[in-house]
């Protein structure tokens, strides 16, 4: 059961108030009732002396029976006691209490204890004792009367029932005044409590409050007491608290912030290895679109090599895990995933995961290997058959000069593909580099694809190639370099006319598109397979590496053409079908 401390203050009080009102009560009791009978006693003895001398003035040496019967009464009605004169051979003469004929009847009083002292001493006084001729416990005083000599015996009884009345009435004052104080130190109890209790239910109140998260509230501290100070600290302290609410959540939006806008996904979790927390970057990477929170990473990345790391991490106390995984759905993607503890005061309290999606880096790593691979062997070919054809010479075993001069011609052709080679990887490495600066003016597409075609035309009509030229006279210009784009448009038409047998045809022709122009190179050769249209733009990417190689290309001429076209803000791209012709177009922007 609760019992509220105003309650617990006012019970303290009254118990108090309580024991202090009962020791007065008793010590009071005790000490008053013994008062009151010295006072009493004191009271008969001096009107027990007092009525003495009156009675030895009126009985003049002798005591008659007659005489002191009267005056027995007079003395008992003004003093309100029992008077009795006793002769000195112990015959009652005259009682207050007694009427004359009852008075005839008393014993003879000369053996009570209280006459005999007062014979003997002057004064005698008797305990109480029960009086047969009135029935009742008396207490009994007596002194002899005479002034010379003694002539008789005055003796004053009061009942012990008075003694005890007037105890009696003075208890019930006694109990009256202790109520009375009990009351109102009750009341005061009650007032006292709540001046005390009200301060601190009113803090109370207020920690309750703030633990609700309510900072507004605020305890009064006017006291300069400890409750004052017991105030002060407590809104203080509210507003301290206060203060790191607000740093935390204003951290935890940052961080928060911070996780959303991270590319890498991060994990974390608990001790357990439960998670906390996933990013978005996470959430996306490995498609969760339930609240991951509370279920382990190989639920969630279904990835066992992740859950490897976390155990890692948690269980054999590893300070930081790496792993390289790869998942499969929907594509393939490469994960770089590091994974290290979050310790606390030498515990660990759980794992953080970050993935690095790092397909493109392992993209790019697989296309420099081809390349260095694809640069040696381009250069090894016309190399090795240089070398071979220039020792044959060197030793002079070919005597004939017809054939002194083919192979001289040979080797004439190789280092000629060579140098184009060469010519190309540079180029090539200008534009990838970023070194390439283009010129950029009004470029008049007709002229230039005239130009151009004058260029191949030996070569078409070798192969009885037709050329047609389609380009409009009121084209719009291009805004372009002129050198750059005649490069392209020759590297397309090259192609067009190498991969169509003889007697087929390439037509350019021209249009504008939006703000740029679009120029198309088609012919009716032999065509590209589906697989490999979205690779013909990469570095030395051939379908038919030894037929290319025999028409002298490198596998370079589209990978310029795209650098080039892209270095001017269009695009390149290709359709076509094996067997029946292919369809090369690129944008431009118009000038
Ligand atoms: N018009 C086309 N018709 C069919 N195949 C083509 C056509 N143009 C290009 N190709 C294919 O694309 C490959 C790459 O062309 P690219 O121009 O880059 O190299 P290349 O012509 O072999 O050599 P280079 O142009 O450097 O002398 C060619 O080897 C060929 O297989
Ligand atoms: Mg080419």
């Amino acid at each position: 059961m609760r019992i509220s401390i105003h309650w617990k203050l006012t019970a303290l009080f009254c118990l108090m108030a309580l024991l202090m009102l009962g020791v007065t009560y008793f010590y009071l009791d005790s000490h008053l009732k013994s008062f009151l009978e010295k006072r009493l006693q004191e009271d008969l003895r001096h009107g027990l002396s007092l009525s003495k001398d009156i009675l030895e003035t009126e009985l003049s040496g002798k005591v008659m029976s007659s005489e002191a019967d009267r005056l027995a009464d007079r003395f008992g009605r003004t003093l309100g006691v029992r008077a009795t004169i006793i002769g000195l051979d112990g015959t009652v003469l005259g009682d207050s209490e007694l009427d004359a004929t009852a008075l005839a009847k008393v014993e003879n009083h000369l053996d009570r204890p209280e006459i005999q002292q007062a014979l003997r001493t002057g004064f005698g006084q008797s305990e109480r004792r029960y009086s047969y001729t009135v029935k009742k416990y008396m207490l009994y005083m007596a002194v002899p009367l005479g002034k010379e000599k003694p002539i008789g015996i005055l003796r004053f009884a009061i009942p012990i029932t008075y003694i005890e009345f007037l105890e009696a009435g003075m208890v019930r004052f006694l109990v009256i005044a202790v109520g009375i104080s009990f009351i109102v130190a009750f009341a005061l109890s009650y007032i006292i409590s709540i001046i005390i209790s009200k301060p601190l239910i009113k803090m109370t109140k207020t920690a309750e409050a703030i633990a609700n998260n309510d900072f507004s509230a605020k305890v009064p501290a006017r006291s300069r007491d400890e409750m004052g100070d017991l105030a002060r600290s407590l809104n203080f302290m509210a507003d301290e608290i206060k203060r790191h609410l607000e740093k935390i959540s204003s951290g935890e939006a940052q961080l928060e912030s911070v996780l959303s806008g991270m590319a890498e996904g991060v994990i974390v979790t608990d001790a357990k290895g439960n998670i906390v927390l996933a990013n978005p970057s996470a959430r996306k990477m490995f498609f969760i679109d339930t609240p991951p929170e509370g279920r382990t990473p190989i639920e969630v990345a279904r990835n066992s090599a992740v859950q490897n790391m976390i155990d890692k991490v948690l269980k054999e106390k590893q300070r930081l895990a790496t792993a390289e995984i790869l998942l499969n759905a929907p594509e393939e993607i490469y994960v770089k995933v590091n994974s290290v503890p979050i310790m606390k005061a030498e515990r660990i309290e759980g794992a953080i995961l970050v993935f690095h999606d790092i397909t493109e880096l392992r993209r790019l790593e697989r296309i420099r290997q081809d390349f260095v691979a694809n640069v040696s062997h381009e250069l090894r070919t016309p190399l090795s058959s240089i070398k071979g054809y220039a020792e044959t010479l060197y030793d002079g075993k070919v005597k004939d000069a017809k054939e002194q001069q083919e192979f001289l011609g040979i080797v004439y052709r190789e280092s000629d593909r060579l140098a184009k080679l060469i010519d190309d990887l540079l180029d090539l490495s200008k534009i990838e580099s970023g070194r390439m600066s283009l010129v950029l003016l009004p470029v008049d597409l007709g002229p230039l694809a005239n130009r151009t075609r004058g260029v191949v035309e030996k070569l078409a009509r070798e192969k009885s190639i037709k050329i047609d030229i389609e380009i409009p006279p009121d084209l719009p210009k291009t805004l372009a370099d002129e050198r750059r784009i005649s490069q392209v448009l020759l590297n397309l038409l090259d192609n067009a006319i190498k991969y169509t047998p003889d007697g087929g045809s390439v037509k350019v022709s021209a249009f504008r598109k939006d703000d740029f122009v679009q120029v198309d190179v088609s012919d009716t050769g032999v065509g590209i397979p589906e697989p490999d249209l979205y690779r013909i733009f990469e570095r030395f990417y051939r379908v038919d590496k030894g037929r290319s190689r025999e028409l002298g290309g490198t596998g370079l001429g589209l990978s310029i053409v795209k650098h080039i076209v892209q270095a001017h803000g269009g695009q390149v791209w290709v359709k076509s079908e094996a067997g029946r012709g292919s369809t090369f177009s690129f944008t431009v922007p118009k000038a």
